[in-house]
């Protein structure tokens, strides 16, 4: 079986953060989104795998998984998907590469928390033409939507219905036999201008193909928003052991709290579950709890609590919530009253209120 992720597309509901990276390297309890998808890929045995890039960012992405592949023993192909016209698109762009075996599709910026060894077990037990997976959502006009029949069987999915006809939406990660091949090749692009996934897993329901379902009851994500990143990230991060490697000094720590090689944590409090980057320096500072503050960041006389801030940051003085500040960005200056929310972009500068 071959591996397809996903890892082009637009991310335009991140900007201004994927006006300058790649959705899927935004980092997660400090690590890049893609990464975890790697990992259930090499749990699940299945070791041959493409990535589907824009041209856009491909090559930070090819950078960014080299080293997390060879330690999990993968083989990527990169597979350059000129313009971002849908799944079904990126899948067909990826034919040549699947040449015909079976495939599992995942989605770059999805995050699973069981893995997808169970499901790849029944595919090739059950071998139907499509296994998707469904997860019930409070909100399934945001998603690929399945209407099931009373046996269970899937009758209809629809994409982003303003109507939805269930509540079980399409989890990311998605097998296919090689009918796949023809359904990508008949169907016609969506009123939205893109060749869904769900026009083609319809196609082979319209053509007599079995289409299995299973139905995911531990979370998942889709990080398509600031919202849904942050939740994400709340879900990893309890997860994360505690492990203290750098200097704690003068410090309360609760909870659990990593602290990387070569950071210091000076006369501040780190209220777990946090994740301190290597080399990072916390000063005079209250950090967590879920929150991730990447390598090198320097956070004096601040205060960060349910936020992403990603490496080589700076806050001086502000204290911020429920927020995502890119690479290299820098709050300081007078900082305004009481704790604000920030979505800021690879090295900005916000310098006062
Ligand atoms: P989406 O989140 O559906 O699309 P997007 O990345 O364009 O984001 P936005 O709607 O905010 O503009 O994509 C799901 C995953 O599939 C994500 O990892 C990007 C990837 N993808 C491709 O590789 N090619 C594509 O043509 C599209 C639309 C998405």
């Amino acid at each position: 079986m071959k591996g397809l992720v996903l890892a082009g597309g637009t991310g335009s509901r991140l900007r201004p953060i994927t006006f300058s990276m790649a959705k899927q390297l935004i980092p997660i309890a400090n690590k890049p989104i893609i990464e975890y998808g790697l990992e259930h890929l090499a749990d699940a045995g299945v070791l041959d795998v493409g990535v589907v890039v824009s041209p856009e960012t491909g090559g930070a992405i090819r950078k960014a998984v080299s080293e997390p592949a060879r330690r999990l023993g993968l083989e990527l192909a990169f597979i350059v998907q000129g313009e971002p016209l849908g799944l079904a698109h990126a899948l067909r762009t990826a034919l040549p590469f699947v040449d015909g075996d079976d495939c599992l599709m995942y989605l770059g910026d999805n995050l699973v928390k069981r893995g997808i060894t169970e499901v790849v077990t029944e595919f090739e037990r059950e071998r139907p033409n499509c296994q998707v997976m469904l997860s019930r959502v409070a909100n399934p006009s945001a998603f690929g939507v399945a209407e099931l029949a009373d046996d269970g069987a899937i009758r209809h999915l629809v994409e982003k219905p303003i109507d939805p006809p269930s509540d079980l939406a399409l989890v990311g990660v998605y097998l296919f036999d090689a009918t796949i091949a023809e359904a990508v090749e008949s169907i016609e692009p969506s009123p939205r201008g893109e060749y869904e996934i769900t026009d083609a897993i319809q196609y082979l329901i319209d053509t007599g193909r079995s289409v299995r379902a299973s139905i995911v009851t531990d979370w998942w994500k889709d990080t398509g928003t600031r919202e849904d990143l942050l939740a994400a990230q709340r879900l990893v991060i309890a997860e994360v052991a505690h492990d203290v490697q750098g200097e704690v000094t003068g410090s309360r720590i609760e909870g659990g709290v990593h602290v990387g090689a070569g950071a210091r944590v000076i006369d501040s409090t780190l209220r777990g579950p946090v994740v301190i980057g290597d080399g990072a320096e916390i000063v005079r500072s209250t950090i967590g709890p879920e929150t991730s503050i990447g390598a090198r960041c320097r956070i004096i006389g601040g205060g960060v609590e349910g936020s992403i801030v990603m490496e080589d940051s700076c806050i001086e003085g502000w204290r911020i919530s429920a927020s995502i500040v890119g690479r290299g960005a820098s709050l300081h200056g007078d900082p305004p009253e009481g704790i604000v929310t920030v979505m800021l972009g690879d090295q900005s500068e916000i310098a006062g209120p």
